[in-house]
């Protein structure tokens, strides 16, 4: 027999033994829910009842109902916890803060109920267990109904004003705005809370998907709030004239906060985290594909991205790396001198990520198999049987993330792969997703999870399993590699996600709906506090078009993860699958990318400090402006730059609404005047981009800092940049830049602080909206050429018109 009719054979083979495991297992998972009955019961709805005492706390109050039990606790001024008792309190796995410095308090009577308040918010509670959150004008933002609870399920409700937008619930394939759905392939009413592994191909109307977190914004007249329900179990929140969330256990405890987007977003990420520093050769191009069968497949695509001249940052091993599918493990036929593979590839810049799946094939075979069933590490049935369910391997028993024996376990299987020189890791299925021929493709609700110990089922561990893993995974990452930064990226996760790991939006469809999908996608991730991410260019399964490609690429370059990844079953996609006019552009927009870095850099910092998504709505920070609050089809990268993508066949211009201020355009610098809906060109070689008037936009070329300075009529423009060595956690130095009118003309400031030296040799200033004729730096007169000035580091340069 051939060798390609054996592996055909081996083939038809798996895919029949997958099969085979998918029915079996589908029964059982069946059985085993059937035995553990239906979680909604037919007990009555109870509301907390009439209010029957009252008790001041440290930070607000206790508030005791006839059938429930209220808790409001102010962690800040403007960050409350509302806790609704009974109910099995959560595992505090989302949240990364928990000493809260002091906070001043006051809880007082009044005519309208009992009122707690700090100086900046205010929570009014009814007789009944009614809510209301006001700002501290007295306008009230959010009000809720009493919550019900029945059996251990709660429902609660908030009523939503008419022009209310609501945003986040973390990775949705709905519009940006949940409430409103663009299309009829949007029209979601209720948005599910339960991990979801999409099967290969989801698009627009599609949910749930593999990444639900129960925080949403809500903007409307009066002002905005953001809510948290910090609750796993599995729900559902929906929103008509009321938003309402249901969850099927634990207890009612969630957040409340409010202000501008960027300040809720602030107090969100102080409670559940904040993304660390990501290495800076993240922000390059990734280039990955389920397919790449042997190192010499590997070995000629970084040759590819050699010889056509395009920059190349990590390319990403899908299973096809492994050894019988097998985690942590190598196929030594298919990459027989992997080590030896690493450094050639690193000697070009190039790094390798390998795919890591949670399921571990569970036969006698398996080293791993039999250490974790040694260890009592596994998920298992309430009989004590390890569950085994099919995934790539054949059938796999699932490490319990929340036992903390098994994430330290899990954590010292990355070594091997570290050793081999890979540098980072990309956790798939991990919702986690399982083959089935019908109903949830997840493990049995009944799955019994040690959660810290103190026990409970897959209802409630679900949803944090993946975050779990990925905590494993950052956690071994740290360890063995204490001088390097950990790059994980995770299909799912939970809120706190950020604190681990990166996340890209899974199989979207191969399609101009699915590229139009994942902007409102990324932007509602990035409300949700989940600041990395980005598609899979050319969607997952399917041939785009040379226009859709490109245009897919013009915008993954603008979005904090840009990688290109598909099937195994489509036709290669790569830069230069697209012929020579293509592939030219794409080159043009990876170098952009590139001279980009020293940006998506410094918001990578800023992240850090603040929690802000580099990938903003454009009502970020313009909320005032209500035809901003539903624009789904462009976005910010930081302050800065206004991205307008091309998401339409055949587009080669497209409206957009300008925030108020001045835009430059970024290809011509023409000026235009915001606060406006106009027309703008998009040949096939661009896509409309737009500088914010005021900006100080730093680039980089080889040892060359550009300084693009963005002059507004007044004169003033601002900027940072934020360097270190790219890697570890040395010195660091933070450059911020400022514009002003001086003497005669402008006057440029530059205030440093940190410790790293200066990365770059020299430093271009180039002007954009003022005409320099001469330019003084330091006080000595250079050479002004066109709008620009070349010299090393300064205190001050002046420029006269
Ligand atoms: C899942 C992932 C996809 C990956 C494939 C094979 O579908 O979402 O990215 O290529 O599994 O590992």
């Amino acid at each position: 027999m051939n060798n390609f009719k054996q592996i055909k054979l081996t083939l038809r083979f798996i895919k029949f033994e997958r099969f085979l495991g998918s029915l079996f297992y589908s029964y059982q998972r069946d059985w085993w829910e059937r035995q553990f009955g239906n979680p909604r019961t037919s007990e009555p709805c109870q509301e907390p009842g009439k209010l029957l005492q009252v008790e001041p706390t440290k930070r607000g109050g206790r508030f005791y109902f006839e059938q429930a039990e209220l808790e409001l606790c102010f962690l800040s001024s403007d960050l409350v916890q509302v806790d609704w008792k009974p109910g099995i309190p959560p595992i505090p796995y989302g949240i990364a803060h928990h000493n809260w410095s002091e906070v001043e308090t006051k809880l007082e009577e009044t005519a309208s109920g009992w009122v707690v308040s700090s100086t900046a918010l205010k929570v009014v509670i009814t007789e009944k267990g009614s809510l209301k959150l006001q700002n501290s004008d007295g306008k009230t933002l959010r009000e809720e109904l009493p919550p019900q609870r029945q059996g251990e399920a709660w429902t609660h409700r908030a009523k939503l004003r008419d022009e209310e937008h609501i945003y986040g619930l973390g990775e949705r394939a709905a519009s940006l705005d949940l409430r409103r759905p663009k299309s009829e392939a949007q029209r979601i009413k209720s948005y599910r809370m339960w991990h979801y592994d999409a099967g290969g191909r989801y698009s627009s109307g599609s949910d749930p998907l593999y990444l639900c977190i129960p925080v949403y914004l809500g903007l409307h007249r009066e002002g905005s709030y953001l809510v948290f329900y910090e609750n796993t179990y599995s729900g559902n929140v929906n929103f008509s004239d009321v938003a309402e969330a249901y969850f099927e256990g634990g207890a009612l405890r969630y957040y409340l906060t409010a202000g501008k987007p960027a300040q809720m977003l602030e107090n969100y990420t102080d409670l559940t985290g904040r993304s660390p520093l990501p290495p800076r050769w993240v922000f390059g191009y990734h280039q990955s594909r389920w397919g790449y069968e042997t190192e010499e497949a590997v070995r000629e695509t970084a040759q590819g991205f050699q010889t056509y001249d395009l920059p190349l940052s990590a390319i990403h091993l899908d299973i096809d790396c492994k050894d019988d599918f097998r985690s942590f493990t190598i196929d030594p036929d298919r990459f027989p001198k992997l080590r030896e593979f690493n450094q050639e590839l690193a000697a070009k810049g190039v790094r390798l990520i390998a795919i890591v799946n949670p399921g571990v094939k569970g036969d006698g075979n398996s080293k791993l198999f039999e250490e974790g069933r040694a260890q009592d590490v596994f998920c298992t049935y309430p009989n004590g049987e390890i569950v085994l369910a099919p995934v790539w391997p054949g059938m796999c028993a699932f490490p319990d993330f929340t036992n903390p024996l098994a994430r330290h376990w899990w954590s010292r299987q990355y070594e091997y792969l570290l050793d081999l020189g890979i540098t980072g890791f990309w956790h798939d299925m991990n919702e986690p997703g399982v083959f089935t021929l019908w109903g949830d493709a997840t493990l049995p609700r009944p799955t019994q999870h040690s959660l810290e110990g103190r026990g409970g089922t897959h209802v409630e561990a679900h949803n944090v399993y993946g975050l779990l893993q990925a905590q494993a995974g950052y956690e071994a990452l740290c360890e063995y590699q204490p001088e390097k930064r950990p790059f994980i990226v995770s299909r799912s996760g939970w809120a706190g996600l950020q604190r681990y790991a990166w996340t890209w939006t899974g199989d979207v469809e191969t399609s101009w709906k699915g590229l139009r999908q994942t902007l409102p996608t990324i932007l509602g991730m990035g409300l949700s506090g989940i600041p990395y991410t980005g598609p899979d260019i050319g969607g997952f399964k399917g041939n785009p078009s040379d226009e859709l490609y490109l245009r897919w690429f013009q915008m993954a370059c603008f979005l904090t993860f840009c990688r290109t990844h598909s099937a195994n079953n489509v036709k290669p996609r790569t830069p230069w699958s697209y012929g020579e006019t293509v592939l030219n552009i794409v080159r043009e927009f990876l170098r952009l990318r590139y001279r980009l870095i020293p940006y998506f850099y410094t918001l990578a910092w800023e992240a850090t400090q603040t929690g802000h998504p580099p990938i903003r709505p454009l009502f970020w920070s313009n909320v005032d402006d209500e035809r901003l609050w539903g624009v789904e089809d462009a976005f910010f990268l930081g302050d800065a730059l206004l991205v307008c993508p091309i998401v339409k066949k055949g587009a080669r211009s497209r409206n957009a609404i300008l925030p108020k201020g001045h835009w430059y355009n970024f290809w011509d610098d023409t000026l235009i005047e915001g606060g406006r809906e106009i027309n703008l060109e998009a040949p096939l070689e661009q896509i409309p981009l737009l500088v914010k008037a005021g900006s100080i936009l730093p680039m980089e070329e080889g040892q060359q800092l550009i300084l693009h300075l963005y002059t507004t009529v007044q004169g003033t423009s601002e900027g940072c940049l934020y360097s270190d060595a790219g890697d570890g956690y040395g010195k660091w130095r933070g450059d911020r830049f400022r514009l002003g009118k001086g003497e005669n003309g402008l006057e440029l400031i530059w205030e440093e602080q940190g410790e790293y030296c200066f990365p770059y040799q020299n430093i271009q200033l180039h002007l954009h909206g003022f005409k320099p004729q001469q330019a003084w730096v330091d006080g000595k007169e250079v050479a002004v050429q066109g709008n620009q000035v070349v010299c090393t580091r300064f205190r001050q340069v002046r420029f006269q018109g």
